[in-house]
């Protein structure tokens, strides 16, 4: 994770980064260079004759001349205000094509101290590279940016100060998602998923932070009934886990949420193998529990007052003949029974496992929260950029949609019909684990809505498709593992 500094001195560093924006249709061309005064003259002239544009995601790098090297990001159309993920989406790609550069200044349109957040934010989400795996070419691999500062007006303000912090914790954690993700699952096992996230909340006090941590083996999950987690995780040598985060706050507790996350370290498909063309993105469905795990902790390093109970069932699924069979029938922690007609539709069935448990605490819940990369119906839907928001309680909903939009995560709506609810009747069973194969994202959402508590505000985030980029890196986002729904859980909690 990169230093992040504020300064209003004259730029020390070899490197400075400046906003570019179209000014009209025929090629006309602007610098935004926020509170830093710069000669623009004969940068536009060269800017013009590398063909630059100002358009989003477009990097230029010139020669300077106080500075040795200028990288130019673009805004977009030239405005008075940009938003705040115009300006996170530039200033990440920004640092993202800073790689192998000890430090850079940074001026970018920050009129308000909002604004310097997003740049801060944008610049650290984008310095982010994974090399834990590269044996003898990782000397090779550029490193991301060691130091960031930015150029602002506010540098001596303590609102800056804030600013930075909760913008390095914001990265810290989502470097901590992608990092999970990223790793393959020959490393990365329900076990040690378990380990890391413990090493993590060791690590940001533990107890002192308010954080409290629990495992449940497959011994203790099985005698005690977690029938979905167990089901899935049976054909795996790698046995199942549920785990378990509480975060109680040190001051008031306004709200109590809990999260749930989908842990499945690798997702083979189990017996209803998967074809082998793109498997190997199933090491990224485990991508909420991920995300759940890390927004849990990254809200106790900012103190919020709202405590949260975060639940990840973990499990591979893998085909054996230990494997749950289709037409095989698990009960569900609480005694719903479940006939497996897909084992692929393995996500299901853990999470309704954890959501029942969720809600067997001693403390009443203000609302509970799914983070699943569970179907592929959501990325034929929204494709690979936004996630989709179900609920049973529309004013949730609402509350978590004006989040998304401070966090800058593409979420959109979608319905849970009651008529698709009859297609996962079963005859043998209380009820399939799959049904109407048209609007099968709707269809899971139907699934695990049989699990929650109907006066229990509830929302089902499916992020299957933007989890694991597995196009191009563009803005803050890498290739790989993208830390998806840490900053709208966030962002929802800071809005309480
Ligand atoms: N993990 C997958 C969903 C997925 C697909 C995530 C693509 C990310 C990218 C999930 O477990 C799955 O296999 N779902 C099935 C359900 C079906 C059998 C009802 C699917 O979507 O095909
Ligand atoms: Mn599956
Ligand atoms: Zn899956």
């Amino acid at each position: 994770m990169s230093t992040l500094k504020v300064s209003e001195g004259a730029p020390k560093d070899d490197v400075l980064v400046l906003g570019l924006v179209s000014t009209n249709d025929k090629g006309g061309l602007a610098i935004e260079s926020g509170d830093l005064a710069i000669d623009t003259k004969s940068l536009l002239i060269s800017l013009g004759d590398m063909g630059a544009t100002g358009a989003a995601d477009e990097i230029t790098k010139l020669p300077g001349n106080s500075v040795r090297l200028i990288v130019f990001t673009g805004l977009g159309k030239k405005s008075k205000t940009y938003s705040h993920e115009t300006l996170r989406r530039a200033a990440g790609a920004a640092s993202r094509s800073l790689s192998g550069t000890d430090s850079a200044t940074v001026a970018l349109p920050t009129s308000d101290i909002a604004s310097l957040s997003a740049v801060a934010e944008g610049a650290a989400l984008g310095a982010y590279v994974f090399s834990e795996f590269r044996g003898s070419t990782k000397s090779d691999q550029k490193a991301a940016i060691k130091t960031i500062t930015f150029y602002s007006k506010f540098a001596t303000s303590a609102e800056a100060k804030t600013v930075l912090s909760r913008a390095k914790i914001i990265a810290d954690y989502t470097f901590l998602v992608r990092d999970l993700i990223n790793t393959p699952p020959s490393h990365l096992t329900p076990d040690s998923f378990t380990k890391k996230i413990a090493s993590a909340v060791r690590s940001a006090g533990g107890l002192k932070a308010g954080l409290k941590i629990s495992v449940l083996d497959e011994k203790q999950l099985k005698s005690q009934g977690f029938g979905g987690i167990i089901g899935v995780g049976q054909g795996s040598a790698n046995p199942p886990r549920l785990l378990h985060i509480s975060y109680t706050p040190k001051s008031t507790v306004n709200k109590r949420f809990a999260f749930i996350g989908k842990g499945i370290t690798f997702d083979t498909g189990g017996l209803a193998l998967k074809p082998a063309l793109g498997m190997e993105a199933m090491k990224s469905d485990m991508s909420g529990a991920a995300a759940v795990c890390a927004a849990t902790i990254a809200i106790a390093a900012l103190k919020l007052p709202v405590a949260i109970e975060t639940w990840a069932p973990l499990a591979e699924n893998m085909p054996s003949d230990k494997a749950t069979r289709p037409s095989d029938i698990i009960t569900i922690f609480g005694g719903k029974t479940i006939e497996v007609l897909n084992p692929d539709a393995e996500g299901r069935l853990v999470l309704a496992d954890a959501i029942v448990k969720a809600q067997a605490g001693k403390n009443k819940l203000d609302g509970i929260i799914d983070v699943a990369t569970l179907t592929g119906a959501q990325v034929v839907a929204l494709g690979t950029r936004t996630s989709a928001v179900m609920t049973n309680n529309d004013d949730f909903s609402a509350e978590f949609l004006v989040a998304t939009a401070r966090s800058g995560e593409q979420f959109w709506p979608m319905p849970l019909p009651v008529e698709l609810r009859a297609s996962l009747d079963s005859p043998v069973a209380d009820m399939a684990n799959i049904g109407d194969r048209n609007g099968g994202m709707l269809v899971a959402g139907l699934f695990l809505k049989e699990f929650v508590n109907p006066d229990l505000p509830w929302l089902h985030l499916d992020i299957a498709g933007p989890a694991f980029n597995v196009a191009k890196a563009h803005g803050y986002t890498p290739v790989g593992g993208t830390g998806i729904a840490l900053r709208s859980l966030v962002a929802l909690v800071e809005g309480v």
